[in-house]
Order: structure tokens, then C-alpha cells, then sequence
């Protein structure tokens, strides 16, 4: 694990334009507990956040909710003016305390987001903003709306969606086109195969969250604990590894507060499985 280097997971290019090193970073962890108020530890944050691009990532997730503001607020302390870094965040979901998320799609609220965004991360441009949720409560055309309309006035480059149907995706498409989709998918939670496979065939990136996790496999004498055993790397590098290989629009973006973890994490985009083994995980954790 001498030279971690996100780059051995290769390039995807958002929205065909603007390519990024496959392996991202979260930067949801670099808050306090609940993801709500500073982090325990600032100046490892701060060293995080550093080491990131330092470390071959030129991909940043985060969201006006992480803190709420502290992690945007951390990424700009860090990194502005970001050379190269292509900083994407989120806005959509208030937040009323540790652990408690929100979702509020009034549109003017949306457009305060990406202001408020904009000011935090001391940019002109946000080059990809995501919704954080769509909101059941307000009608979804009146969210797409809204973003369309920021995005031609320039606040936004490009769009993604996170937590989506196709269905969704396919009726956001009429305001924009979909850039990236951002759901929960892991070696262990596959729920949304239908929507990476639909992300796939059209080119627009899938962005999974929490993507380290690897459930009971990870147990030892579990198949992701088996195959890691046999490359010297840990659970969580096989589960990365996994979905890096699974489809090449796959955008991982694991999170860390700590900068040894943030290393080895990085180290896991080396980690070649074999097709065997890549069909080994497969079956079991869809047996699981
Ligand atoms: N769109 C959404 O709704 C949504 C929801 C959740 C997250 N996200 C995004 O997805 C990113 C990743 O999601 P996530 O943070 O839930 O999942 P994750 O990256 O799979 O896991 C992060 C957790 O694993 C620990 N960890 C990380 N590297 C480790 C290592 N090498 N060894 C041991 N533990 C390790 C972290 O704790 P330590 O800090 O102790 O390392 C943290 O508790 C977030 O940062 C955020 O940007 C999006």
C-alpha cells in the first residue's frame, strides 16, 4: 500500500464532457456525529481533504446538509480554488438535527440551495448539483423546473439525481438531461440493479453510496473476507473493488475522517479480481 492512487480506477466522462478519476471521495464523514455540527477532529478533516487530491482523486461528493454546511465549508478552507477538482454537491434536504434529514422541494427553497452553495464553496459555477431527494409534497415537475431554470442561467453546469426510480430519471429528462444518479448500492444491497443497468445504457454516471459496505460477507470465512484473505487487501477494498468493476459508469465515492482510511481505500482501486471471483461475490450476495 505504498502508492495509493485513485487513478488505477480509470476515467468516467460526465455527461460525455468532463472526465473524472472513476474513484471519488465522500465527504460526508469529515462532520460531526450524525453528520450534524464541526467534526470531533478539524484538523484531520482538514488533512483528509487535502491528501485527497494528493492521492489521485479528482472527484468530490458532498451536500449542503452535511453539518449541515460544515463539510462544504471544510472542502472550500481545503481545497479552493480546487485545481482540477471537480466538487459536486447537493441541496434538497433540511436537516433538524443529528441523524434527521428532510426533504423540502419548494423550488424557491432549491434555488437558495445552489446560492447558498455557490457562496460556501466560493464558486460561480457549480459544475454538478445533484437533488438531494425529490419531495414527495411538492409536485415533481415544480423541482425539475427550477433546476432547468438555474441551469440556464448558468449556476449549474450539470445535473444528478440521487435516491431514483428509472420512471424518475426518465421524467427529469424532459426538464434536463440526467448527468449522474446517486442511489445506495453495494456489494450487499443491490436493490437498484435496474437503475445502474438503465444508467449504464445511457451513459449517465451511478454514483453508489455507501460502497464500502459488504454486509455478512465481510464476516470472517465470508466470501468478500475469502477473496480479500487471498489478495492481502481488506473486506471493504474487495467490496470497492467490486463495484469499480461491475460497470464502467460506476463513480464510488467511499468516505473517511481519517486519513488512514482514506489511504487505504484508495489502495482498493489496484485491486484487480479476477472474473471468477467477481462471480463468486455475485452469487453469494445475491443468495444472501
Ligand atoms: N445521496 C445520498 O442520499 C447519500 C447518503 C449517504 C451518503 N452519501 C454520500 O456517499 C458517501 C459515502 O457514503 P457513506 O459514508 O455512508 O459510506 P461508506 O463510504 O461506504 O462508509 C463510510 C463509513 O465507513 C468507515 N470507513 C471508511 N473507510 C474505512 C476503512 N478503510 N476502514 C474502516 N472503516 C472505514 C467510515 O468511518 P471513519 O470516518 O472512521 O473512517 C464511515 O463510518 C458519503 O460521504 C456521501 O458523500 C450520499
Amino acid at each position: 500500500m505504498s502508492n495509493p492512487d485513485a487513478r488505477a480506477s480509470g476515467t468516467f466522462k460526465i455527461a460525455d464532457e468532463r472526465a473524472v478519476v472513476r474513484l471519488g471521495f465522500g465527504a460526508m464523514r469529515v462532520t460531526g456525529p450524525g453528520i450534524w455540527g464541526e467534526p470531533r477532529d478539524r484538523a484531520e478533516s482538514i488533512r483528509v481533504l487535502r491528501r485527497v487530491p494528493e492521492l489521485g482523486i479528482d472527484f468530490i461528493d458532498t451536500a449542503d446538509s452535511y453539518g449541515p454546511f460544515v463539510s462544504e465549508d471544510l472542502i472550500a478552507e481545503a481545497l479552493h480554488p480546487y485545481k482540477g477538482i471537480l466538487v459536486a454537491t447537493k441541496g434538497g434536504l433540511t436537516r433538524h438535527g443529528p441523524g434527521k434529514w428532510e426533504p423540502v422541494g419548494r423550488p424557491e427553497y432549491l434555488r437558495q440551495c445552489v446560492l447558498m452553495s455557490l457562496r460556501r464553496l466560493k464558486l460561480e459555477r457549480i459544475d454538478l448539483w445533484q437533488l438531494h431527494r425529490i419531495d414527495p409534497k411538492i409536485p415533481r415537475e415544480e423541482q425539475f423546473a427550477v433546476i432547468a431554470e438555474m441551469r440556464k442561467e448558468g449556476l449549474i453546469r450539470w445535473v444528478g439525481l440521487s435516491q431514483v426510480s428509472v420512471e424518475e430519471i426518465t421524467a427529469a429528462q424532459k426538464h434536463f438531461p440526467v448527468a449522474t444518479v446517486q442511489n445506495r448500492y453495494n456489494l450487499a444491497d443491490r436493490a437498484d440493479e435496474g437503475v445502474l443497468d438503465h444508467c449504464a445504457k445511457n451513459g449517465i454516471g451511478f454514483i453508489p453510496w455507501f460502497p464500502l459496505a459488504s454486509g455478512d460477507l465481510a464476516k470472517p470465512g465470508g466470501a468478500a473476507d475469502k477473496v480479500a484473505r487471498a489478495h492481502g487487501a481488506t473486506a471493504g477494498q474487495v467490496a470497492l473493488a467490486w463495484v469499480l468493476k461491475r460497470s464502467p459508469v460506476m463513480l464510488p465515492i467511499p468516505g473517511t475522517s481519517k486519513v488512514e482510511h482514506l489511504e487505504e481505500n484508495v489502495a482498493g482501486a489496484s485491486l484487480e479480481l479476477s472474473d471468477e471471483e467477481f462471480h463468486q461475490l455475485d452469487r453469494v450476495a445475491k443468495k444472501d
